[in-house]
């Protein structure tokens, strides 16, 4: 089928486009009004992300209103370890919890790899539904976690400010962690592939907590397992490539490292600059970012000079998609985003003149 909107796609490949393609970051969410409504009727969010209609309506929410260049499945890092049997649910301004989490050795060695297509079908149906509601208006991102991600929250059955039994696990028993990453990298893997078969036309893997880590154990328990996830993804689907974003949170100290691992993508948070990342590795990958998410706290004029300066930073020439840094809050203004995205759409067709 024909895409009507391949900007995305395009700057990924590091190829000329006529302005800056953008999405964000849990562009679905909270902030609009229109998901809380759908969320409340769904009764939970679980059930929003198991409902693959109401999945896809949100999941089209926000391109009702802004002029985005792709859209991001709806749905959750924390399906593949609740597919493993941990029981994943979440208590209202808490965040995700899990019944189950996984601490001894033994926890690891009884985990098994989910059958994507079978156990996350709730999952692959949403991923169909959208992309035939979307009928070529934009591509569909798909998504998953990274195995450090996930394991983090596995393993500390929350979410977590010091890491404490993940890292206890990963300095004591680095055996275990390795088996249990392991064993996670399989099931993204699995997983990723079932999406692209089912429609998704890229796909990003967060890796959220990548930045809590040394550097040297940041390269053997989160890069090296992406790396390995990269490897056996399916890379062409329906004629088209399909392109892979790796985005490491805090994580622009390794850019080189992570440019070496079969991405075609990278994505930035707000503390490093596109100029520099650009300069380090912009040969050979595209850069997505990297606004910081809290300017959309700001008025207009503000939201619009950092737009500017984001924009200015990466430079003329292809290989940037727009985004912010991190996910959108749930308490910002929509108004605010709509001044965004018009400050990127009046600035950046002067970055792609040649
Ligand atoms: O970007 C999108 O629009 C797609 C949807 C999406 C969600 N979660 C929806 C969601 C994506 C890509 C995610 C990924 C995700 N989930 C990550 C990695 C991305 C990141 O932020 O770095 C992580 C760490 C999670 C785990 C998770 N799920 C957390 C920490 C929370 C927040 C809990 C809270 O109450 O703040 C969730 C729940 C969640 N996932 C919500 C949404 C819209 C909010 C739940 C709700 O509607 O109540």
């Amino acid at each position: 089928m024909e895409l009507n909107n391949d900007r995305f796609l395009r700057a990924l490949a590091r190829q000329p486009v006529d302005r800056t393609p953008v999405w964000m970051m849990r562009q679905a969410g909270r902030y609009l009004p229109e998901y809380r409504a759908t969320r409340a009727a769904a009764g939970d969010f679980m059930a929003l992300c198991r409902n693959h209609e109401l999945a896809c309506e949100v999941t089209l929410q926000p391109l009702e209103r802004y002029p985005l260049d792709a859209a991001i499945l709806f749905s959750d890092i924390l399906t593949i370890p609740d597919a493993m049997g941990l029981g994943l649910y979440f208590e209202t301004g808490e965040g995700p919890k899990f019944r189950k989490p996984v601490r001894t050795t033994a926890d690891v060695e009884a985990l098994a790899v989910p059958d994507a297509e079978r156990d996350l079908d709730y999952v692959m149906r949403a991923v169909s539904t959208i992309r035939r509601e979307l009928n070529g208006r934009v591509p569909l991102i798909g998504f998953s976690g990274s195995p450090w991600t996930l394991a983090t929250y596995m393993v500390e059955g929350s979410s977590s400010k010091d890491f404490r039994h993940v890292k206890a696990m990963l300095y004591d028993t680095p055996d275990t962690m390795h088996r249990l990453l392991d064993t996670l990298a399989a099931a993204v893997t699995d997983y990723l592939n079932a999406q692209i078969r089912a429609g998704a036309q890229a796909v990003q893997i967060f890796d959220t907590w990548g930045g809590a880590l040394s550097t040297p154990a940041y390269l053997e328990f989160s890069l090296r397992y992406m790396e390995q996830i990269v490897a056996g993804l399916i890379r062409e689907h329906e004629g088209r490539r399909v392109p892979v974003i790796l985005f490491t949170k805090n994580g622009g100290q390794w850019l080189e490292d992570m440019a070496t691992a079969g991405a075609d993508a990278l994505g930035l948070d707000w503390t490093t600059e596109l100029s520099e990342a650009r300069a380090r590795v912009g040969h050979r990958v595209a850069l997505q970012g990297n606004l910081d998410p809290n300017v959309l706290f700001a008025r207009p004029t503000a939201i619009r000079a950092e737009v500017a300066r984001t924009l200015d930073s990466f430079g003329a020439g292809p290989g940037h998609v727009f985004n912010l840094g991190h996910g959108i809050s749930q308490f910002t203004d929509p108004d605010r985003v709509t001044a965004f995205m018009e400050a990127l759409h009046e600035l950046s067709p002067a970055y792609h003149r040649n």
